[in-house]
């Protein structure tokens, strides 16, 4: 498992500086932003690393850039959390797999979350099934990580502030680290 923490603090190291087309950060940046909001809010630590980690699948996707700028849906929640689920438990992984079910969960049932949405998440909002039916709200909120998916979601869509300068990548990636192991 400490082969596998290692992987991931490299994939972040190697491709983290990769932008977020349509957001003014780079991914780890945006790890860096929403793991300091869990933080803040009290987390506990594997929501903590959720929330660091939401978006791997991103990082270990083949396409370069934001898919969704040229009308493809990576399914990079499903990518990242298959692959958490192989190293930590399903406080981690679950709300990975779930936070763009999240997006769509709060789309349909809060009127103001749609208007605080960034372009890129209007961008793949239709991509990735607009709209819950009533049913599909009812089977997400049922789940026994929904809010921690929520929160994860809510921390994502604050954590894209191109004026939040984080500190060296060393010290963030060493960061990531920690918290990984303190995980397993
Ligand atoms: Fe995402
Ligand atoms: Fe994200």
């Amino acid at each position: 498992m400490e082969t596998s923490i290692l992987k991931i603090s490299e994939l972040y190291r190697d491709k983290g500086d990769l932008h977020y087309d349509g957001e003014g950060v780079s991914q780890l940046a945006h790890a860096w932003q929403c793991g300091q909001l869990s933080k803040k809010e009290g987390a506990s630590s594997k929501l903590q690393l959720a929330s660091w980690l939401h978006d791997i699948g991103h990082l270990l996707s083949k396409k370069e850039g934001t898919p969704t700028t040229y009308g493809y849906d990576d399914r990079h929640e499903l990518m990242g959390g298959n692959y958490l689920t192989q190293i930590f438990s399903g406080e981690v992984a679950q709300p990975v797999l779930m936070h763009v079910l999240a997006k769509r969960y709060l789309v349909t049932t809060d009127p103001e979350y749609r208007q605080s949405l960034s372009p890129d998440a209007i961008r793949s909002l239709a991509l990735q099934g607009g709209d819950m039916s009533k049913e599909e709200c009812e089977l997400f909120i049922s789940h026994s990580f929904a809010v921690d998916a929520i929160a994860l979601r809510r921390w994502d869509d604050l954590g894209k502030n191109p004026q939040w300068n984080m500190p060296s990548k060393d010290e963030v990636i060493n960061e990531l680290t920690h918290l990984a192991e303190e995980c397993l």
